[in-house]
């Protein structure tokens, strides 16, 4: 099932539960290797999504900004990005490019992610995968610059979206998730992906 929202490429219900099952496997290895943290924004605030990444940068924040780093805040390098999620960039994008980075968010109770632009890479022409395993998110589209009207739709577990084209710098957050609705994670929340070129 294949939606078009303000450029965004909705792919519902892309992943069955074997799939999101062994990726959240995947997810469990990437974690145990480089643990989920919560960044510090810029504005000094903790970030209520935590995070890890995989690939060779993984996506970093703090008093001085954001950015990717070559290493996790340990010191030690990011694990490699699964394959699985590999072969779902490559099926969904047709890109031959890998991507660099998976940044792997997890939403707990109460979590959520305000207004952004994804704009901390070098070239916006590569698109933005995301991956949403878990308890549902109420994910929000914007515009090319902060404001203007909105629209939402609830993305489930399994559910796959592309942001590319001219909408890859379109302003996107998740106001809220409805905690326990999946019972794809046994102490529930919700898992997002997002893999991207970044040099
Ligand atoms: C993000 O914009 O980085 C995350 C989007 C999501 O959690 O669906
Ligand atoms: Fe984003």
């Amino acid at each position: 099932m294949r939606a078009k929202i303000r450029g965004f490429d909705i792919y519902k219900e892309y992943l069955d539960v074997r799939a999101q099952i062994s990726l959240v496997e995947d997810v469990r290895a990437v974690a145990s290797q480089a643990p989920m943290f919560s960044p510090q924004t810029p504005y000094g605030k903790p970030m209520s999504v935590h995070m890890t990444s995989a690939g060779t940068v993984g996506w970093y924040a703090d008093k001085t900004g954001y950015r990717y780093a070559p290493t996790h805040p340990h010191g030690t390098k990011w694990p490699p990005i699964p394959a699985a999620v590999l072969a779902l960039w490559h099926d969904l994008t047709g890109l031959e490019r890998a991507p660099d980075c998976c940044l792997i968010n997890y939403y707990g109770e109460g979590a959520r992610m305000g207004m952004h632009q994804d704009r901390d890479e070098a070239d916006f022409s590569w698109p933005v995968l995301s991956v949403s395993l878990g308890d549902a998110g109420l994910f929000r589209i914007g515009n090319k610059t902060r404001g203007g009207k909105t629209e939402s739709l609830w993305l489930e577990s399994g559910d796959v979206v592309v942001m590319g084209g001219a909408a890859r710098l379109t302003y996107h957050g998740v106001d809220r998730i409805r905690f326990g609705s999946s019972s794809l994670l046994p102490k529930g929340g919700r898992i997002n992906l997002t893999c991207r070129v970044v040099t």
